[in-house]
């Protein structure tokens, strides 16, 4: 079966196009910058050159992966952020829908607002804190809206790819190698961290088993970013040199307010039997183990 990939030269990507190959699918990578050799050019906004990328591939599924992911940009830029979440993920939707496409969307855990204590599970009314959550949550309206054979699946605190990771654990890890032997890290914020390689195996897994339906897809159990820094210190054989001191969010202020708390329990994959997560700690060790010395 053929798969049309959006985003694929993105972090996440990188571990879904491989894990796709290995399980048989013949992938087609598509995304807005041509970054890498082996992906063709495809702006989601553009709902022509969708239809043409579709009719051209003919797929069976469209993982749909692109996204606007800036958080702060998303907030500076509205227009920019409900243009790609909301109408490129309608886009790709509608041609789903013109052309019996299966398709897999991959939302977030910034479509909850925050306040419960506990993990949110999927029967949790989602209710964002910023825009980059109100246009993720547009997009997965859109895919509910047009389709019936389709899986929208929730990340939580993506971690992959080691130095193109944009996001939390490569920044400490990069003021580590800087020589800071002192790290001033948020511990007023939770989340579920969510290890790109742990997730695209799941996630095929579950893509398989044709379960339709709304996921949540994280690694087992949750953490501060103060914790998760600890432990990336601890796995780095670091504890003795680095010292990690907590701080409050109000210290360190950003252009897009941020949720309490980013919790996710995988409920339905749980009720399924298809949780296949490891736990974060689990994950961050031999994910630091295998790049640190890179
Ligand atoms: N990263 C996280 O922590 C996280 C957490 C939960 C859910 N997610 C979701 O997981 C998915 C994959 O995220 P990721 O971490 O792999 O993000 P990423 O590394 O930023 O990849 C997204 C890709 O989409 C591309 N893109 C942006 N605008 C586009 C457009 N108009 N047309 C086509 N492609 C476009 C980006 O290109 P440029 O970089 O050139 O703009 C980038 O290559 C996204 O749907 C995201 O919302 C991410």
């Amino acid at each position: 079966m053929n798969i049309l990939v959006t985003g694929a030269a993105g972090m996440l990507a990188a571990e879904v196009i491989p894990e796709l190959k290995r399980n048989g699918f013949k992938v087609f990578g598509y995304d807005v910058n041509q970054r890498l050799p082996e992906i063709q050019t495809l702006d989601i906004t553009n709902f022509e050159h969708v239809l043409k990328a579709v009719e051209d591939i003919k797929p069976g599924y469209i993982f749909h992966l692109a996204a606007e992911t800036d958080v702060d940009r998303s907030e500076k830029e509205p227009d920019h952020a409900f243009k790609v979440n909301a109408v490129g993920t309608e886009n790709i939707a509608l041609a789903c829908q013109e052309y019996g496409i299966k398709l897999v969307y991959i939302s977030t855990a910034g479509v909850f607002f925050g306040d419960k204590p506990e993990p949110y599970n999927e029967f949790d009314a989602p209710r964002p804190a910023n825009i980059y959550g109100v246009s993720k949550l547009q997009g997965e309206m859109a895919v509910q809206r047009l389709l019936s054979k389709y899986f929208i699946v929730r990340a939580g605190w993506m971690v992959g790819g080691w130095e193109i990771d944009k996001k939390f654990v490569y920044k400490i890890v990069q003021q580590i190698k800087e020589g800071k032997t002192e790290l001033r890290v948020v511990a007023d914020k939770f989340g579920s961290p969510t290890f790109t390689k742990d997730f695209a195996g799941n996630l095929v897994a579950l893509v398989k088993t044709g379960r339709y339906g709304l996921y949540h897809m994280t690694n087992r159990g949750s953490a501060s970013r103060y914790d998760i820094a600890v432990k990336i210190v601890e796995y780095m054989g670091l504890k003795a040199k680095v010292t990690v001191v907590p701080i409050n969010s109000a210290q360190f202020p950003l252009p897009a307010p941020r949720a309490r708390s980013e919790m996710m329990h995988n409920y339905h994959l749980e009720l399924i039997d298809l949780d296949l997560m490891p736990s974060w700690e689990e994950s961050l060790e031999a994910y630091i183990k295998l790049n640190k010395d890179r």
